[in-house]
């Protein structure tokens, strides 16, 4: 797919203190962002209730101790599909940073964040640079995730290497949005790649 046509907020009180139990030690954040409503779907459209990058992110918590904290647009995006690529497309173009409808969570505590979002016409939707400009992550290690429909990761990990050169950026979890719900298999594999817990 071509850029032109792009196919509960919990806040947390982190400690600095590592898990006792926890393989990767530490205190675990992840941090996304999902858009339900007309999607793309196999070539098609579909209406989804619960984005599959929300799905994701579900799968994520149920394998990891962790805060989850959900990256909310203070203007949500339209729930039609070409209305939301048109608006992420001049965002994108113009470098606006939307704004965020909740305050960032602190993150002191954390030793390790993860990163979720969908791929945006090739790229991270720019709500996830509103979110990680201003917060800080030297020495943490943060793990990208993304949902897509043909595009994969999309450099979205290298773009956060390059915007959080004080963080350890891994490598990243791409997961096809069609396919989120069977994604047990990777999951587990990915987290376990990384050292962090799985249950
Ligand atoms: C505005 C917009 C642009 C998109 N651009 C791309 C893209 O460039 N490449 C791609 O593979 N998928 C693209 N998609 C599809 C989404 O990445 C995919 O459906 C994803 O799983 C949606 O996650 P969500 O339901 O959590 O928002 C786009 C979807 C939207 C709404």
């Amino acid at each position: 797919m071509d850029s032109d046509t792009g196919c509960s907020t919990t806040e947390s009180t982190p400690t600095s203190s590592a898990v006792p139990g926890q393989p990767g030690g530490g205190r675990i954040l992840v941090a996304y962002f999902s858009r339900p409503g007309e999607n793309y779907h196999y070539g098609g459209r579909r209406n989804l209730d619960i984005g599959n990058t929300e799905v994701l992110t579900g799968m994520i918590r149920d394998r990891v101790t962790a805060d989850v904290h959900r990256i909310i647009p203070a203007a949500p995006y339209p729930a039609a599909y070409e209305a939301t690529v048109a608006r992420n497309r001049t965002e994108q173009e113009s470098g606006t940073l939307p704004a965020l409808a909740t305050l960032r969570p602190d993150t002191t505590g954390y030793d390790t964040v993860l990163l979720g979002s969908p791929v945006w016409n090739s790229r991270a939707p720019q709500i996830m640079s509103t979110f990680i400009d201003g917060l800080d992550f030297t020495g943490k290690t943060v793990l990208p995730f993304v949902t897509y429909a043909v595009s994969g990761m999309s450099g979205i990990d290298d773009f956060y290497r390059r915007r959080l050169p004080t963080a350890t950026v891994t490598t990243g979890l791409a997961v096809r949005g069609e396919e989120v719900n069977d994604a047990g298999g990777e999951v587990d594999r990915w987290l376990r790649e990384n050292d962090l817990a799985t249950r």
